[in-house]
């Protein structure tokens, strides 16, 4: 017995943030983001459109798509940094939507590293016995953090959702976990809540040092990756798929080169989507999987990296989608 994905579903906010629109709001240009990052466009919310209305249409989808009865959920596990509220969470939101009455509710935050998290905890759920079905949403309006009068950080974001749905089955999907944390590295991706300590003089929007940040991730997440790859006893050519937090373009580029890995075997969703945080792996999954490229028994490396600073990676092999 064990977790298995039986289930995937996204949704974009309809609005497009191109690159040529940014070139009328900051000084930038569509070459230089395109060189930087590997951004074309992002999506962004309404005013009136939040990071729970994006995860209840993902939700949906996921139900269009599968035709799965979700109202016997056990656990909705909510992967976010931007909630609508402290209180009450988007989990409970979902909840309500789907009408599941006896489903635990909680979010998580660690920021682009939330999805794998919020992965891994559903697994530990499953696995253990105490649930049989759980849904891991990864849901983020990073729109609403953005400072848009700052062209080092309002090019990067965009916003989304995605949902899977793991459920009991005769084996487990899960081959193995790697996670790191580097918590003394905190103050490199800051986002003010109650405390400006790590962060004074800014008000509640996203910063970060985006060098220091660029110098970590190629000099860990490769190590990272190889133990990884060593715990669950494959090789890399075993690997169908590498799905690393979509950041940046370059970065993964750099990452792997440095594991001698194909960057044509790399899923991403950041040329459309801009990094949309704790939602850009599941969205590059689901959209992989809606084009037809993601097939049951592939075996995929799942890899966030981000704020904390933290990651965690995952080897699945798919046995039920
Ligand atoms: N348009 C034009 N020029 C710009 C822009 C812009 N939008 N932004 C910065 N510049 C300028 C800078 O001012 C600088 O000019 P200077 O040389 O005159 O000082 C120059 O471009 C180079 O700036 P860098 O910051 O060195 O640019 P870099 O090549 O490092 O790219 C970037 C910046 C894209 C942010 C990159 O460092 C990066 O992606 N870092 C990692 C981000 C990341 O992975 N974050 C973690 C996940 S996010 C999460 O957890 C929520």
């Amino acid at each position: 017995m064990g977790a298995s994905i039986t289930g995937v579903g996204h949704y974009l906010p309809e609005k497009i943030l191109t690159n040529q629109q940014l070139e009328q709001m900051v000084d930038t240009s569509d070459e230089w983001i395109i060189q930087r990052t590997g951004i074309k466009e992002r999506r962004i919310c309404r005013d009136d459109e939040f990071t729970s209305d994006l995860a209840i249409k993902a939700v949906d989808n996921l139900q269009k798509k599968s035709d799965i009865n979700l109202d016997d959920v056990d656990h909705i596990i909510v992967a976010t940094m931007t909630a609508d509220y402290y209180c009450p969470n988007v989990a409970s939101r979902i909840q309500a939507h789907i009408k599941s009455s006896h489903a635990g509710v909680i979010d998580i935050n660690v920021a682009c590293s939330g999805f794998v998290y919020a992965l891994e905890y559903a697994v530990g759920l499953i696995n253990s016995g105490m649930n049989k079905k759980v849904l891991v949403i990864g849901a983020e309006a990073m729109s609403k953090l953005v400072d848009w009068k700052d062209r080092t950080t309002c090019i990067l974001f965009g916003d989304g959702a995605a949902a899977f749905l793991l459920e009991d089955r005769s084996s487990t999907d899960f081959l193995a976990f790697i996670k790191q944390s580097y918590g003394d590295l905190g103050h490199h991706l800051v986002c003010n809540g109650l405390s400006n300590k790590l962060n004074k003089g800014i008000g509640q929007t996203i910063t970060q040092s985006g060098r220091d940040i660029y110098r970590w991730v190629v000099s860990n997440i490769p190590k990272c990756i190889n133990e990884l790859i060593d715990k669950s006893n494959l090789s890399l050519t075993d690997i169908n798929w590498f799905i690393p937090h979509s950041a940046n373009l370059r970065i993964i580029e750099a990452v792997c080169d440095r594991l001698n890995y194909p960057i044509s075997k790399t899923l991403l969703s950041l040329t459309l989507c801009g990094n949309t945080s704790a939602a850009s792996i599941p969205l590059a999954f689901a959209i992989a999987h809606d084009e037809g490229k993601i097939k049951n028994k592939d075996t995929l490396i799942l890899h966030g990296f981000g704020g904390g600073l933290s990651q965690l990676g995952i080897v699945i092999k798919l046995n039920n989608l």
